[in-house]
């Protein structure tokens, strides 16, 4: 949940900071992170799967997924922390290196991987690309070829795992665009390709089935896949290093349902991961969570300008947007949104951004403590695919971010400015 979240006397507070203070200060809409947050949420992870290293004396690696949050700041929390990186671009990668995170803990992937990329990754040593296709894997062995050198690649596998999530964000079944099929045979035809190719290393097998997954069994089935085909490998002669499972553990949005958290997702993989310990040696294991290292750990803030009642509601109609914060409008999404200043009364309110559509809405008939004009209203568990999914639709600059520690805020990103809104568009001389 959100740790650094308390209500003191009917006033929110972030960290200890009251929160109406910190938009007042810095103005809204604002991004607020909290250190302590992801710091707990970062060291549930490495708590939990200790017991790996332990029982197997294999390496665990989180390689956190950049695009949930690339901040610099959020970054260089993880990295100090032995956090590493899985990026999906050659401005991911060039953000890694920026806060300079150790190569062997950089993952990409990614089912387009271009040219340019690839060099990046080579250059840069990282750990492994996740391979997506035969085509990609083609191209890997011919850049590193070009450069004189060997690409170390892992296999994303498709292994039709249904992970019961939104279908937006499910990625590990048939019909998703994403990895080798392992039942049709081409995830292990790669592999045999990539054994007789001479600039590339195979080192690992890499799956990720979705993202907001509220249920472990989806994980236990894919952590069996993955290792019945690992075992399948060296029946071949081919000898798996590496196995990374990729992200997708869920985040408690809706406050009233209870969902697993670090600790049952290590228990129940390092258990599946033991039941092979007899038929292979088990490989180091990575992991690549986004959501639930960051989510929590971010707050939006509004203020709120007007409220006006139509025959069907009482609308609340606030200064940060779905330009903001995309997941309302695209997904549907339930965040949890509370009103900074806690009054008595109750009533039901629509809550809305100001953008030009009518899916620029964060919450509908919700029951929340009386809003008044001015006020700050806050929607949580948006640290993760907030401002990374950020836009500037209605010419609207990406929002201010703080970050909240114990020794002070501090600001973590500028707002964006008019000019800055216009500062790449060029107007042909001809018409000036
Ligand atoms: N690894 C791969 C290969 C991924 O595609 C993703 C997320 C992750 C790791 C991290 O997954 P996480 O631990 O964050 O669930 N914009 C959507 C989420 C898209 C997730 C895309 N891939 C949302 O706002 O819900």
């Amino acid at each position: 949940g959100n740790e650094m979240i308390t209500v003191e006397n009917n006033k929110l507070k972030i960290d200890g900071f009251d929160v109406s203070e910190l938009a007042e200060q810095h103005g809204t809409p604002l991004y607020v992170m909290s250190e302590s947050q992801i710091v707990k949420n970062f060291t549930r992870y490495t708590e939990a799967f200790k017991e790996y290293s332990e029982k197997t004396g294999k390496e665990f690696i989180v390689s956190y997924a950049y695009k949930a949050n690339s901040n610099l700041a959020v970054l260089k929390i993880l990295t100090n922390l032995g956090c590493g990186a899985d990026v999906v671009s050659g401005g991911e990668l060039y953000t890694a290196k920026m806060v300079s995170v150790d190569s062997s803990k950089i993952v990409f992937n990614g089912n387009c991987k271009l040219e340019e990329e690839i060099i990046m990754g080579i250059e840069t040593n990282i750990r492994a690309f996740n391979v997506d296709s035969i085509s990609e894997l083609e191209l890997i062995n011919e850049v590193a070829g070009k450069l004189g050198k060997v690409a170390n690649v892992a296999f994303r596998i498709n292994p039709n795992v249904n992970p019961k999530t939104h279908p937006k964000i499910s990625t590990g079944l048939k019909s998703n665009k994403f990895g080798l099929d392992v039942e049709a045979g081409i995830a292990l035809k790669a592999i045999k390709m990539a054994k007789e190719m001479k600039n590339v290393k195979i080192v690992g097998i890499h799956c990720h089935i979705g993202s907001q997954l509220t249920d472990i069994s989806p994980f236990v089935e894919e952590t069996k896949k993955v290792m019945d085909f690992v075992v399948s490998l060296k029946e071949q002669g081919i000898k798996i290093e590496d196995v990374n499972i990729g992200g997708g553990l869920g985040v408690p949005y809706d406050k009233n349902t209870e969902i697993p958290v670090q600790k049952d997702l290590a228990n129940a993989v390092i258990n599946t991961m033991l039941e092979y310990a007899d038929k292979v040696e088990l490989p180091n294991l990575i992991i690549e969570p986004g959501r639930s290292l960051v989510a929590t750990a971010g707050v939006l803030l509004g203020k709120v300008h007007h409220i006006k009642e139509t025959p069907s509601a009482k609308w609340i109609m606030i200064d940060a947007g779905m330009n903001d914060m995309m997941r309302p409008a695209i997904y549907e999404a339930y965040h949890e949104i509370t009103p900074c200043t806690i009054r008595d009364e109750k009533e039901v309110v629509n809550i809305a951004g100001g953008l030009c559509e009518s899916s620029d809405v964060f919450g509908k008939e919700r029951e929340l403590p009386k809003i008044e004009v001015k006020d700050t209203i806050a929607i949580l568990d948006v640290g993760a695919y907030g401002i990374s999914m950020a836009n500037n639709y209605n010419a609207r600059g990406i929002s201010k971010m703080i970050l909240t520690s114990e020794d002070g805020a501090y600001t973590i990103r500028e707002r964006e400015t008019y000019a800055d809104l216009l500062s790449k568009d060029i107007i042909p001389p001809k018409y000036l």
